[in-house]
């Protein structure tokens, strides 16, 4: 078979072999009951909008080839997909370690509502020390880490972690299914926020668990008991965007080593991080583990004034909690609750000319620091 690019991949990926009549991507399937058969339903026939819709089908699959994973069960955000693999594979007495750097919605979800079930939620920053994982049940990673970018080694710490017979599951959110592909570096499940790169129009939320049968079928089971189900017009939105995503990757991450070059060493610029960056204190695993950098760099200013008037000062960079999208946008994490310093800023580089953006944001930043 050919091995196609990134972009053949992309475009193609869950989509029928053209033809003749048909258009080159299928309508959104909106439907809440489908017509039952009269006698009763039938095996491999939709009947109800919860458990079945072809356009989530459809994506499914699409996602489920580009992560390299047997299934994919797509669900409404990526906190929902999150939760759908947590619940789905801890009960009472079970032991989860997430990182304590990573989506504070993630940590703050299972403090509240595993701790309360009796599952024992433990942190380690991504960057490590790992702890030995016995008695572990699932470790669930990170990698590079929101908001600090720390990356972790995936394969490593999968093969100590099945030594001990703990499952392991990588948040893809940042890196998407084009810069690693967690199953193959060894981890059991890749979950992630389809919000952000992945679909990058920051016009729908989304989430998915890519994983072999038997996980998937545990977490489909919990999406059809919950209802925590995408809308068929948001999953054939995602599965449109999803033909750009090698297109969109490539400019971000473009512009943000451009970026990432052009503030190191900007007097009150502090702690830049970006690991495609050579003296990254991630660029070594990165450049080991990943197929490409995500269009993304954090740094620290003096403090939160100085955060607004750099962003007020700036024509192309938008204030947004989110990131992957087509406009450059930033964020200061610590205005959510992130244990990070006031002045951390997350800059999500959009898809502008790479050149635009580094003389905004140098720009911006000149005057902000002034
Ligand atoms: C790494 C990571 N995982 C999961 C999520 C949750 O995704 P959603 O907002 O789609 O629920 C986010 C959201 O920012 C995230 O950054």
């Amino acid at each position: 078979m050919t091995a196609y690019g990134d972009s053949t991949r992309s475009l193609r990926a869950g989509r029928a072999e053209r033809t003749p009549g048909q258009p080159y991507a299928p309508g959104p399937v909106l439907a809440a009951p489908y017509e039952v058969d009269p006698a009763g339903p039938r095996p491999g026939l939709d009947s109800y909008g919860r458990t079945d819709n072809p356009s989530w089908r459809d994506l499914e699959a699409a996602i489920a080839e580009l992560e390299g994973s047997a299934g994919c069960v797509v669900f409404s955000s990526g906190m929902a997909a999150i939760s759908a693999l947590l619940f789905a594979t801890l009960g009472a007495g079970d032991t989860v370690l997430l990182p304590s750097d990573g989506y504070f919605k993630t940590r703050s979800m299972a403090a509240q509502r595993l701790g309360s079930r009796g599952v024992h939620v433990r942190e380690v920053p991504t960057a490590g020390p790992y702890p030995d994982f016995d008695g572990v049940r699932l470790v669930l990673l990170e990698t590079p880490a929101n908001p600090g970018l720390d990356v972790c080694d995936i394969a490593g710490i999968s093969a100590a972690a099945h030594a001990a017979g703990a499952l392991v599951a990588v948040d893809n959110t940042a890196a998407t299914p084009l810069g690693q592909q967690p199953l193959a570096l060894g981890a059991d499940v890749s979950v992630a926020s389809g919000t952000k790169a992945l679909t990058g129009h920051s016009d729908l939320l989304l989430g998915y668990v890519a994983a072999g049968p038997e996980l998937t079928s545990s977490v489909r089971a919990w999406r059809d008991d919950t209802g925590a189900i995408p809308g068929g017009f948001e999953a054939w939105l995602a599965h449109r965007s999803l033909a750009t995503l090698d297109l969109r990757l490539a400019r971000q991450t473009a512009t943000a080593a451009a970026l990432a070059d052009a503030l190191s060493g900007l007097p009150g610029v502090a702690d830049l991080r970006f690991p495609g960056r050579r003296g990254d204190p991630s660029f070594e695993v990165a450049a080991r583990q990943m197929r490409r950098i995500p269009g993304i760099v954090t740094f620290t200013l003096p403090d939160a004034d100085t955060v607004v008037r750099f962003l007020r000062g700036s024509r192309l960079v938008g204030a947004a909690t989110s990131f992957g999208g087509l406009h450059t946008t930033a964020d200061r994490r610590a205005q959510w609750g992130d244990p990070v310093a006031p002045g951390l800023v997350r800059l999500s580089c959009g898809i502008e000319d790479t050149e635009d953006v580094v003389a905004d944001v140098v720009g911006a930043l000149r005057a902000a620091l002034a």
